[in-house]
């Protein structure tokens, strides 16, 4: 069997000697769409941050492609094909929206596929590309938030980290987000999803891990985690009949 396209083994980060994440491990295949759930404060965020560069881990494995990628800035792990969506809708308000996709395409390796790459993201987002020379600070919030994620998308991402992409939209939005995320997979992009919305990440997700207090305490195919008693009464408020 061909190597996982992201694995990562031991993982471990402090901030300034408060222990946020102990022993992660976790593994994305080609084409998966793999969840990570846990309350507040697990390591949820702090864990994916390391895997795209953002914070450098204490220690641990991240391989990516074959390649060890741990410890590399954000920009190298950009280039070889990761790209993180992090929290909050981070888009430039006092900029357009095509503006705000093209600098998504900033990379020496995007830069050439640019053009291309932005018709496939209007393609996708259609509201997005009826309103393209706007301000993207004119948008709602649900609107932000694809924004943010067909700025991930411009840099041609083969793993994309979405972190809480449905926090704060109302649920139609939350549907329309969770149809998208199931439409890349089949464009052949692979997904990682942090979700406080446990309940449709696991419908959604290939395979899922629960982390608790730094640490990874269950894995498995995203509808058996749905179905067990731990998660069940944790995360999805059925407590067990
Ligand atoms: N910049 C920071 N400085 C200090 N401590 C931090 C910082 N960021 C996170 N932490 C702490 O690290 C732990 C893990 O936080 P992290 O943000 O990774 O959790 P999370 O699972 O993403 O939570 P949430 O669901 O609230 O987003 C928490 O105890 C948090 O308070
Ligand atoms: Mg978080």
């Amino acid at each position: 069997m061909a190597p996982p396209l992201l694995e990562v083994e031991g993982l471990a980060y402090a901030y300034a000697g408060a222990v946020a994440v102990r022993d992660v491990a976790f593994a994305v295949g080609e084409g998966e769409v793999v969840a990570l759930v846990g309350a507040n404060g697990a390591g949820k965020s702090t864990s994916v941050k390391c895997v795209a560069g953002a914070l450098r881990p204490a220690r641990g494995r991240i391989r990516f492609a074959g390649d060890d990628v741990a410890g590399l800035p954000v920009h190298e792990v950009v280039a070889r094909g990761i790209t993180l969506v992090p929290e909050g809708r981070l888009v430039f308000p006092q900029m357009t929206i095509e503006d705000n996709l093209l600098v998504g395409g900033w990379t020496p390796r995007a830069r050439d596929e640019r053009g291309r790459r932005l018709d496939e993201v209007f393609a996708i987002f259609a509201r997005l590309a009826e309103r393209r020379h706007q301000l993207a600070g004119s948008l709602s919030g649900g609107e932000q938030q694809m924004l943010a994620i067909a700025r991930g998308l411009m840099s041609g991402p083969r793993l994309i980290i979405l972190d809480e992409p449905s926090l704060g939209l109302m649920p139609k939005l939350v549907r329309e987000l969770f149809r998208l995320i199931a439409s890349l997979r089949e464009r052949g992009v692979s997904i990682l999803l942090v979700e406080q919305n446990v309940h449709q990440s696991l419908k959604i997700a290939d395979r899922a891990y629960v982390l608790e207090k730094g640490s990874i305490a269950l894995s498995g195919p995203g509808a058996e985690l749905a179905d067990n008693p731990y998660v069940r009464e944790a995360f999805l408020g059925l407590a067990e009949a």
